[in-house]
């Protein structure tokens, strides 16, 4: 049984004690969702520390949105993934698609990360995903294959176990269009065909969330699919109860 799975991506938004107030939210309705689905907040840096305090005595784990590629040292304005587990956090969102357009994030500065990430006990959620012109390109499973060979491929059995894919096209994000729950399986099915080509049965409990534009009202349908493990949600996850409803959605 694959873990079923709804995680937060606040991106750069709330101010701390307003994503106190989002966690408390989730916490106080956490009980209406069924506890088979697991929840994850990702917040700012900022006020990880805060939140973990409002999560506590909960099951909401959390996480970070991004960590450096170096262990520690002269890096100014950088986070290491040790300063990110010593807050409790369990997960670190990597290679969302913002960063890669964005921060110029390649396979290279990845694959640093998520050794970073692996020797400090965490959990890597590795974003992969096509742009609009790739995919009207018709490059889409292109684009994740190499996404995934790059990054992925280097990872040991022990790590690929400790890891949760997000595939998010890059065109559904923050732009109110979804991809179909067709387009939806039939991708992380071939994610999931593309694992299995270097991990075997292992590939088979990857947890692979669906990203772009998911809210409640299209949360049912995309997770109905077989090979759609739950979501990793930017904008209506800064809702409690938009969020919460979204777990309802298995
Ligand atoms: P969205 O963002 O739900 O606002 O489209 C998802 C994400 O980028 O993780």
């Amino acid at each position: 049984m694959r873990k079923k799975i709804v995680a937060g991506n606040w991106k750069m938004n709330t101010l701390p004690q307003e994503g106190v107030e989002l966690a408390k939210g989730v916490v106080a309705g956490r009980g209406e969702v069924s506890n088979e689905v697991s929840f994850i907040v990702c917040p700012p840096f900022t006020h990880i520390a805060m939140v973990a305090e409002a999560l506590k005595g909960s099951d909401i784990e959390f996480g970070a949105q991004n960590c450096a590629a170096e262990a520690k040292g002269a890096y100014t304005g950088e986070v290491a993934a040790s300063m990110i587990a010593a807050l409790g956090c369990k997960y670190v969102i990597l290679g969302h698609s913002e960063r890669r357009q964005y921060y110029g994030e390649t396979s290279e500065t990845l694959n640093k990360k998520m050794e970073q990430v692996y020797a400090n006990g965490l959990t890597p959620i590795y974003c992969v995903g096509e742009n609009l012109e790739e995919r009207e390109a018709e490059k889409h499973f292109d684009v994740v294959k190499a996404q995934i060979e790059e990054v992925v491929y280097n990872l040991t059995e022990e790590q690929f176990k400790n890891l949760v894919i997000a595939y998010e096209p890059v065109w559904a994000i923050g732009t109110g269009k979804t991809a179909t729950a067709e387009q939806a399986q039939e991708i992380h099915a071939y994610i999931r065909k593309v694992l299995a080509e270097k991990f075997g049965a292992l590939a088979e409990e990857t947890a692979i969330l669906y990203g772009g534009s998911c809210k409640p009202a299209n949360a049912a349908e995309i997770f109905a699919k077989e090979d759609v493990d739950g979501g990793l949600i930017g904008g209506a996850a800064l809702k409690a109860a938009d969020f919460l409803a979204i777990g309802k959605g298995f």
